[in-house]
């Protein structure tokens, strides 16, 4: 059996981690979510002041990029791996939905993306990895021997969320959930560097009528192929 890179692409909350962490826990990889990270420089924006609802601070962000180090520790307890801003475990913070409405705008900013990309390269530089996001089939491993790109209509998508956030003690309606998969849907699709878009060779997977276990059999399906 060969090591391969598994690259999950799609729109918000799709489903793509769960997926990915049973794929990586099946086979003995290392599993990353880059939208944690993407998650984390926007908390350290909202922390530091540079982004709120009124303004976005762009320029002070960039230049204070070499201040943000972001590593993965992993968490046996939980089985997967939690997101550490400056040495700070801040895997909790970044799920609020305060972070879901900035982290798009943060994620549009080239010199986020060019840092986050260069961290997630190396990460996979071994293969026997499974990372989701939105431009890994794309731009972070466009020779991933495996690309998935999902899809669900966006009300399914909010609904899983929103049981998500509540189940997490989240105050939050359904209609901000809503909102909030829509607007990142739209930014993520329609930006300069790096949109979502689908790898040519991606294969789709629409998952909105799938249970979990249908969903993971059809994948290890295409992984079979391809090992
Ligand atoms: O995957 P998740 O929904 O946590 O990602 C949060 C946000 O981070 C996305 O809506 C997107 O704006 C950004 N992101 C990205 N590229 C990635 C992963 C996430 O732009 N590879």
């Amino acid at each position: 059996m060969k090591n391969i890179t598994i690259a999950i692409d799609g729109f918000s909350s799709t489903g793509k981690s769960t997926l990915a962490k049973q794929l990586a826990k099946h086979l003995g990889y290392i599993y990353v979510d880059t939208g944690a990270m993407y998650r984390a420089v926007a908390l350290f924006s909202m922390q530091n002041g540079y982004i709120s609802a009124e303004y976005f601070d762009k320029e002070t962000l960039v230049n204070s990029l070499p201040n943000i180090k972001l590593h993965f520790e992993f968490n046996a307890e939980l089985g997967f791996a939690e997101m550490f801003l400056n040495n700070v475990n801040v895997e909790k913070e970044i799920r609020t939905i305060e972070v879901s409405n900035f982290v798009s705008k943060i994620a549009e900013v080239s010199q986020v993306r060019a840092k986050l990309v260069e961290q997630q390269q190396e990460m996979g530089r071994n293969k026997g990895i499974v990372m989701d996001g939105r431009d890994i089939g794309t731009v972070v491993f466009p020779d991933a021997e495996l690309k998935i790109f999902m899809t669900a209509s966006a009300e399914t998508r909010a609904q899983r969320r929103f049981d998500e956030l509540q189940s997490k003690g989240d105050n939050v309606s359904y209609e901000e959930v809503l909102k909030n998969v829509q607007e990142r849907d739209y930014i993520d699709s329609h930006r300069d560097d790096s949109p979502l878009v689908i790898a040519d060779d991606a294969i789709e997977i629409d998952n909105s009528y799938l249970t979990r276990e249908e969903q993971f059999a059809a994948v290890l399906e295409l992984v079979d192929e391809v090992i």
